[in-house]
């Protein structure tokens, strides 16, 4: 009964099916998706029900059910699975989704009145209450994001230029002012809450960090370095090097799929052309040296090429950056954009790719961080955040929508 509901549900909110001659049916992928969140859903569900503050995380190649991790300040990714509630909730228009997705946000809630612990609160904060203010305009929803944005902005150094990404005693040793790739997403929160009653210095924290990373953390053909060290005092850079990657000297794929993801939302929240160019060859230089099936190696130097694990995670960000991208630009850069995006996501619709029947995330094949042996060829939570805001960026785009919804 509960799946003939929820087919209905979506038949009805649907009408009209995306099937395309680009081969790629959007909706039938969205379906998908609604049906492992359900699933999912089911598998949280304990005897005593639901505990909202444990947040599904990865599932490990040779596992079915969901690692879960408690919400806390240390834990990166519990914005993703509310964020994917909130989406699947704007796709199905079911009140029974959207009432989940209430519960799980509300548990990030403390993170908007405790001292920044990093960099990450635009990941916690903006994909969960991000989402959930864009849809219901909760006004509780806004405050959490300002006063977040405010704490993000604690982290900022004057004399860097940027946001410190892990103030941690220990990396600060080694590292003093370190800047990784990552924090380019979390500008967006600083972004927002500028044009949205917060202090108007957000906007100019956001730009100074997206100058400087443009400047310091990029090699001469336009690859990234994961990490930025500045020297405190001076702000001056001291080196570039990896944390994720395989080498300093290597692009990690998802360190560049960051900087793509950014860039493109540098220049949505500003019109700054010189982000519009600087984006095209950052990711140029990703698309030249692509897996035919567009979905990346982990790292672009990784060693056992071509039987390194993928990072599907990298694929689902970058596919949704370019679909956002491909409205920036016109002529032939346009069609390249998008049609690269077109081929991420059509791969990642693939058996090779989604998980389906064997477990409830959506997607196999993300590498968390193959230094630390953690989380390789993995399900992560992260790539169906970013495979699911691609497919409802190319639907809208489809239809004619604004990309953002
Ligand atoms: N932000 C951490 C990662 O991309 O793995």
């Amino acid at each position: 009964m509960k799946k003939l509901v929820l087919g209905l549900t979506l038949l009805c909110f649907c009408g009209c099916s995306h099937k395309t001659n680009e081969a790629l049916d959007v909706d039938k992928a969205l379906n998908y998706c609604a049906m492992q969140v359900e699933r999912t859903l089911q598998e949280l569900k304990g005897d005593s029900g639901i505990d909202y503050t444990l947040m599904p995380r990865s599932i490990m190649d040779s596992l079915t059910t969901w690692n879960c991790k408690k919400v806390v300040k240390e834990e990166w990714t519990s914005g993703f699975w509310p964020g994917i509630l909130w989406y699947d909730y704007e796709y199905t228009q079911n009140h029974a989704i959207k009432r989940e997705a209430e519960k799980f946000t509300s548990s990030l809630a403390f993170l908007s009145k405790i001292p920044a612990y990093d960099h990450d609160l635009g990941f916690l904060i903006f994909c969960s209450y991000g989402n959930g203010y864009r849809l219901t305009k909760n006004k509780d929803y806004k405050k959490i994001i300002l006063d977040t944005a405010d704490s993000l902005s604690t982290l900022y150094n004057p004399k860097v230029g940027t946001i410190l990404s892990w103030p941690r005693e220990v990396v600060n040793k080694q590292w003093p002012h370190n800047t990784i790739m990552d924090n380019m997403i979390n500008l967006e929160m600083m972004f927002w809450a500028s044009k949205n009653g917060g202090d108007k210095r957000l906007y100019d924290i956001a730009v100074s960090h997206a100058n400087k990373t443009m400047k310091c953390q990029f090699r001469p053909d336009y690859t990234s370095y994961h990490v930025a060290v500045y020297d405190t005092l001076t702000g001056n850079l001291i080196k570039g090097v990896t944390h994720q990657g395989y080498a300093d000297n290597s692009m990690w794929a998802r360190g560049q799929a960051w900087a793509i993801y950014g860039y493109t939302m540098c220049y949505r929240e500003t019109r700054d052309v010189r982000y519009l160019d600087f984006v095209q060859k950052v990711t140029d230089v990703y698309l030249n040296d692509l897996p035919a099936d567009y979905i990346p190696y982990w790292d672009f130097s990784a060693p056992g090429i071509p039987n390194a694990p993928r990072d599907a995670s990298a694929a689902a960000i970058v596919a949704s950056a370019l679909f956002e991208l491909s409205t920036f630009v016109e002529g032939n850069k346009k069609m390249k954009y998008r049609n690269a995006a077109v081929k991420m996501i059509t791969s990642l619709n693939s058996s090779i790719y989604q998980c389906r029947e064997s477990k409830p995330a959506f997607l196999m094949h993300s590498t968390g961080h193959w230094p630390n042996g953690s989380e390789i060829d993995a399900s992560i939570i992260y790539a169906d955040y970013y495979y699911l805001e691609a497919l409802l960026r190319y639907k809208r785009l489809l239809r004619g929508m604004n990309i953002l919804g």
